[in-house]
């Protein structure tokens, strides 16, 4: 036992765990170049924020956050349609580029991933809060991996036990799909919503929950087989990081099938309400500060740390 202890030790094998200021003294601009990297981007085209927000959820959703999302190869994980439109491999790339420049083989692609998706929460006017790093990258992408992840058409038995099995309760459901008050969608994921919806009386149509006058509004922005027009997926205050989604959510205006999902089943019901009273602002539960806790938990999804994985040269490739 104690042998096994001291070569523990002998090989640097840490307990596995993440902490904040991981690179403070391998690494000490690791932190502000993924912040300026991201800074610029976003000044270049905003949009590009909420694609790096998104992408952290794809990254810790399979196979936990080891940046096998970032993977490229003709079986990689990243060709699974679940990851349609994933935008912003290349800015977390940039940043690895700048990183090995100052300190080779020391800064993981997952722990950029992690960083670039706090700053562009920041950066959409979100909370600020510190993000525990310390992770490594995964050796495996598989194609057929990325299955997993969440979709438009769950309903909320499923959003809740795809959460689950990464360790996330109904709680971090809400709060984390309230991202939504950033960013946007394409017509492709409310095509079934809009025109090919299963009726309870037999054939297709439109999901009958969404309100006739939203209803038209969305037809109209969103015609039969129109796959790539975007629209904000928080109706009227899509650019600005607040809680207008969960109203949204909770009044009948939810753009995708899945955010209208949360306010189908009673325990995210509450959670919804709970974050979207005008009060709350003022007496809690204080929606910025538990979002931002609930993205520290998504960033700990299945972590590679210690001796495991590696610290990949190139995010694309493995080493
Ligand atoms: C609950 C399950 C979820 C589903 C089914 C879902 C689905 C989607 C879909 C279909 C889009 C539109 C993609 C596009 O057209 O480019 C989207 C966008 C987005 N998602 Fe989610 N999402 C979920 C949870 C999350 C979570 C947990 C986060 C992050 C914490 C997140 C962050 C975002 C952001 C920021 C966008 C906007 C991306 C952009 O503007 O490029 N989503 N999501």
């Amino acid at each position: 036992m104690a042998a096994s202890w001291l070569l523990l030790l002998l090989l640097g094998v840490t307990d596995g765990q993440l902490q904040v200021g991981f690179y403070s003294k391998s690494c000490p601009g690791a932190e502000s170049t993924v912040a300026d990297v991201v800074r610029q981007a976003g000044s270049a085209d905003p949009t590009i924020l909420p694609a790096l927000l998104r992408l952290q959820f794809h990254d810790c959703f399979v196979r936990g956050c080891d940046a096998s999302v970032l993977v490229k190869g003709s079986n990689a994980e990243v060709g699974n349609s679940k990851h349609q439109g994933l935008r912003g491999v290349e800015i977390i790339e940039g940043a690895k580029t700048q990183l090995e420049a100052q300190c080779p083989g020391v800064v993981s692609c997952a722990d950029i991933v992690a960083l670039a998706a706090r700053d562009a929460v920041a950066f959409t006017g979100g909370p600020s809060f510190d993000v525990p790093t310390g992770r490594r990258d995964g050796k495996v992408s598989n194609l057929r991996d990325a299955d997993a992840l969440p979709d438009v058409h769950d309903g909320i038995d499923a959003l809740r036990s795809k959460f689950r099995a990464n360790g996330l309760d109904e709680k971090d459901l809400v709060l984390l799909t309230a991202a939504h008050t950033v960013g946007t969608t394409a017509c492709f994921f409310l095509q079934d919503r809009l025109y090919n919806f299963p009726l309870a009386g037999g054939g297709r149509g439109s999901d009958p929950t969404i309100p006739p006058g939203f209803l038209s509004e969305l037809k109209s922005r969103c015609a039969p087989g129109d796959f790539n027009t975007r629209l904000p997926l928080d109706r009227g205050s899509g650019g600005v990081f607040d809680t207008s989604i969960l109203r949204n959510i909770r009044n009948g205006f939810a753009v995708i099938g899945s955010d209208a999902a949360l306010y189908n089943d009673t325990a995210t019901v509450d959670v919804v309400d709970s974050y979207s009273g005008l009060l709350s602002n003022f007496f809690g539960p204080y929606f910025r500060q538990d979002f931002a806790d609930a993205m520290v938990r998504m960033g700990s999804i299945g972590v590679v740390t210690g001796g495991s994985g590696e610290v990949r040269k190139v995010c694309s490739k493995f080493n």
